[in-house]
C-alpha cells in the first residue's frame, strides 16, 4: 500500500526522498509526492499522479528542490481517485502542517464536518487531509507544541495511520505516529530517516528503530526522541539490520519476481536451519515448549491470499501427522465470525508482511479470547511478529516482487517443521519416522534447485497460454492447495481469469465450464489420490480441454492423458507442494512477460495489505 519516506540531515533531501519511495515501488501506488523545507524560507510541494518517474522529472531527479528536511509518499488511493490534487503531502491552508499518511482514517467524515464547523476547508476527498487540518486545529487552539498535537489527533482518529509530519515553527523536525501501518525509522551520524519499510533506508543505514502502536517520534538531524500516547519520553532499543542492500536489488535478475524464484533453495534451507540442528527440531527461539504442544487440542490457521493457501496445505500434513484438529480460516472471515474457540487452542497466523490489516485483526481477536498465538512471520519487527505470543520467523529475506513466492515457500516448510514437532511432542510419531521425514524436508532445496534448473521447458509451454481467457487448476488433498496457489499466481500477474479446483469437485457444476481448448492445469502428486485425479482429467479431456500436468518423476504414463507435463524430483508426497509449486510460479512469470505485463507490480496490487 502506500509508501512513506522522510529525511532530515545535512544533504539534500529530495533525492534521497526520490530513492527511498523508488526502493518501496513495489508496494504499488498510483500517485507521488514530496515536500521539502530549507529552514525557514517557504517549503516546496511537488505532487502528480502516475510513476515516481514523473516526479523525478518534475525536479531533475530532486537535484532542483533546495532543502535538507522532507516527506515523501506514493499514494494507493483508497479515499479519492488517483490525482495531483488527492496526492500526498497535504498541508493546512497556511502551510503551519505538512504531512503524508499510510492507512485509514475510518471517522473522517465526522471529524471533517467537525473541522468545518470551526472554518476549516477541504481542496482533496482524502482522509490524510482532514488528520492533517485536525493536528493544525489542536496546534493552534492548545500550545503550540507537536507532540502534544498529534497525541490529540490520536486520540480522535479511529483507524490506521502511519504519519509524517512537517511543522512550519520546526524547520529540521520531522514527528512521526503509528497506529496498526507499518513505520520504521533509521539513524545514521547526523541523518534520520523514516519509512514504510527498511528497503527504502537500507543505503543509508541499518541501524534501525521499530516505532510501536499509539507511539510519536521527533526526528531530528541524526537522532530520534520516542513518546507515549501521554507526551511522556520512552526509550527503544535500536535493531541491526542483517541483510544487506543487495538482497533488495534485482542482482542481474530481470524481474523480482524470478530472482526471488531462484533464491528459493537458499532461503528454505534457511528456514529449515534456522529450527533444526544436529538432526532435531528446536523450538526455543520460538518460545513454544514440548509442554504446550501437547495440551493444544484444537489448531486454527489464519491468514490471507497465498498465506492462506499456506494453510490449507499445512493442514493436510498436520492431519497427517498427528490427532489435532485443524481448520483454516480467511483472515477477514474470521475476524467477523461468531465462533466460539476452544481455550486449548493454538492461532497460528501466517503472514510474509507481518502487517496485513485481517490478519493482525484475527490475530488480535485470538488474543481478546485468551487464545495463545503464533505468527509465522517474514518482517523482523513487523506488528504481528511483536503482537503474537510466539513467533516463527521464515528467514526468506526481503520479498520486492509483489507476488510471494519465496516467502511461501519458507512459509510451508515452517508449517511442516512445525506439524513434525507437534507429532513428536505429542508422541503420535516414530523416531524413524521422525528421522526419515525430517530428512525429506532436509532434501527440498536441492530438489527445488532442480527443478529451476528445468525451466526452459516451462517458457516454450507457456507460450500456449498467452492467449487464452481461462484456466483452471485441479488437484485433490495437497495437489488442490498447491493448485490454489498456481491458479492465484497465474491470476494476479498475467490477469487469466483462472480458478482451482477440487478435483472431485468438477462434476458438481464447474465441468459445464469445460470446452475446446480450455486450459486445464492437474497437479498430481500425492500417490494414493493420483488414480482419481487422473480419471477427473480424462473427464476434462474428453470435452475438450488442453491439458498440462505437474507430476512426480515416474508417473510418466500420465503423458497418455496431458499435452505438456512437467516433472519434480520424487519426495514425500506430504511435502511435495514445495515441488510441485515452483514450475507454477515459473509457467505464471513466463505468462506475464510474454504478455509484456509488469510482472512485479501487477495493477491494483500491493505489496503489504494494511487497510482492511
Ligand atoms: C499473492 C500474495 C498475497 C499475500 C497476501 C497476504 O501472491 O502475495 O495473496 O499472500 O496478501 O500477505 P501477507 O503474507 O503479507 O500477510
Amino acid at each position: 500500500m502506500c509508501g512513506i519516506v522522510g529525511f532530515t540531515g545535512n544533504k539534500q533531501a529530495a533525492p534521497v526522498l526520490l530513492d527511498g519511495l523508488s526502493k518501496l515501488e513495489y508496494r504499488g501506488y498510483d500517485s507521488a509526492g514530496i515536500a521539502v523545507r530549507n529552514g525557514d524560507k517557504e517549503p516546496e510541494i511537488i505532487k502528480e499522479k502516475g510513476k515516481l518517474k514523473v516526479l523525478a522529472e518534475m525536479t531533475d531527479y530532486g537535484r532542483a528542490v533546495e532543502g535538507c528536511c522532507g516527506i515523501g509518499h506514493t499514494r494507493w488511493a483508497t479515499h479519492g481517485e488517483p490525482s495531483a490534487v488527492n496526492a500526498h503531502p497535504h498541508a493546512s491552508d497556511d502551510l503551519n502542517v505538512i504531512a503524508v499518511h499510510n492507512g485509514i482514517i475510518e471517522n473522517y467524515q465526522e471529524l471533517r464536518e467537525k473541522l468545518m464547523k470551526h472554518g476549516y476547508t477541504f481542496k482533496s476527498q482524502t482522509d490524510t487531509e482532514v488528520a492533517v487540518k485536525l493536528i493544525d486545529y489542536y496546534y493552534k487552539k492548545y500550545a503550540p507544541l507537536p507532540i502534544e498535537a498529534i497525541a490529540r489527533s490520536m486520540v480522535r482518529i479511529r483507524g490506521s495511520y502511519a504519519l509524517c509530519v512537517m511543522f512550519k515553527d520546526y524547520p529540521g523536525e520531522i514527528y512521526c505516529a503509528r497506529k496498526d501501518s507499518p513505520m520504521i525509522i533509521g539513524i545514521a551520524d547526523g541523518e534520520s530517516y523514516v519509512a514504510s519499510d527498511v528497503p527504502a533506508i537500507l543505503k543509508y543505514t541499518r541501524s534501525v528503530y521499530y516505532i510501536g502502536n499509539m507511539e510519536i517520534a521527533k526526528l531530528e538531524k541524526g537522532a530520534v526522541t520516542f513518546y507515549n500516547i501521554d507526551s511522556e519520553v520512552i526509550e527503544k532499543p535500536v535493531t541491526e539490520i542483517k541483510w544487506d542492500a543487495e538482497s533488495a536489488e534485482k542482482g542481474g535478475y530481470e524481474h523480482f519476481m524470478l530472482k526471488e524464484i531462484h533464491e528459493q533453495p537458499k532461503v528454505i534451507r534457511d528456514t529449515i536451519n534456522s529450527v533444526v540442528t544436529e538432526g532435531v527440531v528446536h523450538f526455543d527461539s520460538i518460545n513454544l515448549t514440548d509442554g504446550e504442544m501437547q495440551a493444544i487440542e484444537q489448531v486454527y490457521i489464519v491468514a490471507c491470499g497465498s498465506a492462506y493457501h499456506v494453510g490449507v496445505a499445512v493442514q493436510y500434513v498436520i492431519e497427517e501427522l498427528t490427532s489435532l484438529q485443524v481448520r483454516v480460516e480467511l483472515a477477514s472471515e474470521f475476524r467477523y465470525r461468531k465462533m466460539t474457540l476452544n481455550k486449548k487452542s493454538l492461532v497460528i497466523v501466517i503472514s510474509q508482511s507481518g502487517e496485513t490489516a485481517d490478519t493482525l485483526a484475527a490475530l488480535r481477536e485470538a488474543k481478546e479470547q485468551g487464545i495463545k498465538t503464533l505468527g509465522i512471520v517474514n518482517v523482523v519487527g513487523s506488528s504481528i511478529a511483536r503482537e503474537a505470543d510466539n513467533v516463527f520467523y521464515t528467514l526468506a529475506g526481503p520479498e520486492i516482487s509483489v507476488a510471494t513466492t519465496k516467502a511461501y515457500s519458507c512459509q510451508l516448510v515452517a508449517g511442516y517443521l512445525l506439524a513434525l514437532q507437534f507429532a513428536k511432542a505429542r508422541n503420535e510419531i516414530t523416531d524413524e519416522k521422525y528421522e526419515a521425514l525430517l530428512q525429506e524436508i532436509y532434501s527440498i532445496p536441492e530438489k527445488v534447485e532442480r527443478i529451476l534448473e528445468d525451466k526452459e521447458r516451462l517458457q516454450w509451454f507457456s507460450a500456449k497460454l498467452i492467449n487464452v481467457s481461462d484456466s483452471f487448476f485441479i488437484g485433490r488433498g495437497i495437489d488442490y492447495a498447491i493448485g490454489m496457489e498456481g491458479s492465484l499466481k497465474l491470476k494476479e500477474i498475467s490477469y487469466i481469469h483462472s480458478e482451482a479446483y477440487a478435483a472431485g469437485e468438477l462434476k458438481h457444476g464447474p465441468i459445464s465450464l469445460i470446452e475446446n481448448g480450455t486450459i486445464v492445469i492437474a497437479v498430481v502428486t500425492q500417490t494414493a489420490l493420483t488414480e482419481k485425479t487422473v480419471s477427473n482429467m480424462v473427464e476434462v479431456k474428453s470435452r475438450g480441454a488442453k491439458l498440462m500436468a505437474v507430476t512426480t518423476a515416474g508417473n510418466y504414463f500420465l503423458e497418455d492423458t496431458a499435452e505438456f507435463t512437467c516433472y519434480v524430483p520424487k519426495i514425500e508426497p506430504m511435502f511435495a507442494g514445495s515441488l510441485s509449486v515452483i514450475p507454477l510460479q515459473l509457467l505464471s512469470y513466463y505468462v506475464s512477460i510474454g504478455k509484456g505485463f509488469d510482472v512485479d507490480k501487477p495493477r491494483n496490487l500491493a505489496k503489504s495489505v494494511t487497510v482492511e
